[in-house]
């Protein structure tokens, strides 16, 4: 389990997050939602000890800020939102740098798996830099797997820190890759992922938080956040919210009053 007590995080002289509360159970894909700029990536990067904080943070019981990098390294692995690299890496090398952070660096064959697992097998000799957006968003997804590739290890579960994982995929790698993260879940390990696209999220997501101006707004199952006014408010535009029979799945459209 993660939980987050009272994060608190000041940028420059700006409160960023104020008295933040939040939680995410191992088995499960907890998506973090909210407009842009509400402080979703700040959220994620203090739950992954990547940056100063006020308040607690507990993974797998254990306070994040006593435990050493490997040994954070060893039970969670973090997708950021962009990365660059200063080097001209060809894909396989960018993958095996997840092997020299993790637990699994005696897993050789381990990037190749990873690579398959995002549908880049044959990629793994070309240059990171010549791939499309997407294509290198799949290679950092393939790094992070290869890091924590079991879900759970001596009973503890393992975690995947996705900052909008599929925010440059097509639809059908869209759902690959929430797949992908789904599959994880289900074998016990936990997933925290910045989410933009909120169908997906009602699609996939077991709980979802919802993030406005630094502030938690509702944290639940994707039914129970998910209403109309609670998000056209915090989105701050018209959204009509609708079920599929017949399981009740929550799916959005947005609405415009006058066109
Ligand atoms: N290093 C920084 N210094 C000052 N302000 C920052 C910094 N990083 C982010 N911010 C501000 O913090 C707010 C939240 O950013 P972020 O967490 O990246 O938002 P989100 O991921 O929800 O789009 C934004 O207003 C952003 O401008
Ligand atoms: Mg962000």
């Amino acid at each position: 389990m993660l939980t987050a007590k009272n994060i608190s995080v000041t940028l420059g002289k700006k409160p960023i997050l104020n008295n933040v509360d939040f939680s995410a159970n191992a088995g499960e894909i907890t998506a973090i939602v909210g407009p842009n700029g509400s402080g979703k990536t700040t959220l994620l990067r203090a739950i992954t000890a990547d940056l100063e904080f006020s308040g607690s943070v507990h993974l797998n019981g254990h306070d994040t800020r006593q435990m050493k990098a490997y040994e954070l390294a060893a039970i969670r692995a973090v997708l950021p939102q962009s990365t660059s690299l200063a080097f001209p890496f060809n894909v396989l090398e960018v993958v095996r740098l997840g092997l020299t952070t993790g637990g699994e660096a005696q897993r050789e064959n381990l990037p190749m798996q990873a690579l398959a697992r995002v549908g880049l097998t044959g990629f793994e000799a070309k240059y990171y830099q010549e791939l499309s957006g997407g294509e290198q968003q799949r290679v950092q997804l393939a790094r992070v797997l290869a890091q924590v590739w079991e879900p759970v290890i001596q009973g503890a579960p393992r975690w995947l820190f996705l900052d909008e994982p599929v925010a440059s995929l097509d639809i059908g790698h869209q759902l690959m890759v929430m797949g992908l993260a789904k599959t994880y879940a289900d074998a016990g390990g936990g997933v925290i992922a910045v989410m933009h696209d909120l169908n997906l999220t009602a699609m996939f997501a077991n709980r979802v938080a919802l993030i406005d101006r630094g502030e938690m707004v509702a944290q639940g199952r994707p039914a129970e956040v998910m209403r109309e006014k609670t998000l056209s408010d915090a989105y701050g535009c018209h959204l009509r919210i609708n079920t599929t029979p017949p399981d009740g799945e929550v799916f959005l459209l947005p609405h415009v009053a006058t066109i």
